[in-house]
């Protein structure tokens, strides 16, 4: 089944320290109707997650998902701004009901602003119940901290009080000694071999851009200039001028997936999710 990560928008209200939005604030544009009228034709599964946004900031978002009825959608989110009230998240849920949406909240009310700076986690937890409460499939996604570790439980037994699915994601992104990292995570170890995941199921990706990559690890600011990656980002592989089929046919995809780049080594050597557990 296609799948597509998009970065559906260039911006974002918060400052989550870890996130590439820090050094590429003025990365790339909205996605535009047309650019997504291309992805809705050749994908069957579509995220709205991003790299350097929130996809509640593209103007259309509400449109875009009305247009997907027979996709599998999710959109992921942390923002919050005055702009989007209950009303907009009500219209939002109700565009397609079928859509997962999955909410950033490092913690419980009142404590997630650690990390996402400059959220509204009640208003955000509050968005969540509405659309458990319609039957909305949500699930509360929570990175762990060393200031949240504490409360991981008790946030666990309130999302299945609620019929909310918890969902608890372990960060590679610590520096060392950083006062972040939680204390109860193994660290994550490499292993020896290239292992291209784009070669058989990793989602691909579409960089604010305007550009497709075959995977969204290498669309982002710590590799985005590596001269391999650069092929992918030429001007006559702007989705704008050309089909999703023209792209990823193209030789310079071709020829990408045959050279793997250091961003592949760093990223595809590394040892998948499951082997961070919580000790
Ligand atoms: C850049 S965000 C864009 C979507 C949305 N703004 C959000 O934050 O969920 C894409 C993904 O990166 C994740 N993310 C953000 N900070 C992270 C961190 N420090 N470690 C691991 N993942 C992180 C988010 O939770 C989200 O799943
Ligand atoms: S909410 Fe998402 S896009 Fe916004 S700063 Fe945080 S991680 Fe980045
Ligand atoms: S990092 Fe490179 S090798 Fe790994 S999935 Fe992405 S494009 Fe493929």
């Amino acid at each position: 089944m296609a799948h597509i990560q998009i970065d559906a928008s260039n911006t974002c209200t918060l400052k989550c320290p870890y996130c590439a939005r820090q050094t590429h604030k003025d990365y790339g544009d909205v996605l535009s109707l047309g650019n997504y009228f291309k992805l809705l034709d050749y994908y069957d599964h579509l995220s709205f997650s991003g790299q350097i946004s929130d996809p509640i900031f593209n103007p259309n978002l509400i449109t875009m998902l009305n247009w997907s009825q027979n996709k599998s959608v999710t959109v992921h989110t942390a923002a919050t701004s005055p702009k989007h009230t209950e009303d907009w998240y009500l219209r939002a849920f109700k565009s397609n009901p079928q859509v997962t949406w999955i909410f950033g909240l490092d913690g419980p009310v009142g404590w997630s602003e650690r990390h996402r700076i400059g959220q509204d986690s009640a208003f955000l937890m509050d968005i969540m119940l509405m659309g458990a409460g319609l039957g909305i499939k949500i699930i509360w996604q929570c990175i762990l901290f060393s200031f949240n570790e504490k409360y991981i439980d008790s946030c666990r037994e309130l999302a299945d009080k609620e019929g909310i699915e918890f969902q608890l994601n372990l960060s590679t992104r610590f520096t060392p000694n950083d006062p972040m990292e939680p204390s109860r995570v193994a660290v994550t170890t490499r292993g020896k071999e290239l292992n291209p995941k784009c070669l058989v199921d990793q989602p691909h990706n579409y960089s604010a851009k305007g550009f497709l990559t075959p995977c969204c690890w290498i669309d982002n600011h710590w590799h985005m200039d590596d001269e391999n990656v650069q092929t992918l980002y030429s001007e006559e592989l702007r989705l704008e001028n050309n089909t999703v089929k023209d792209i990823v046919d193209s030789d310079a995809w071709k020829q990408f997936k045959v050279t793997f780049s250091k961003p592949c080594w760093d990223y595809c050597t590394m040892a998948n999710p499951s082997s961070r557990k919580i000790l």
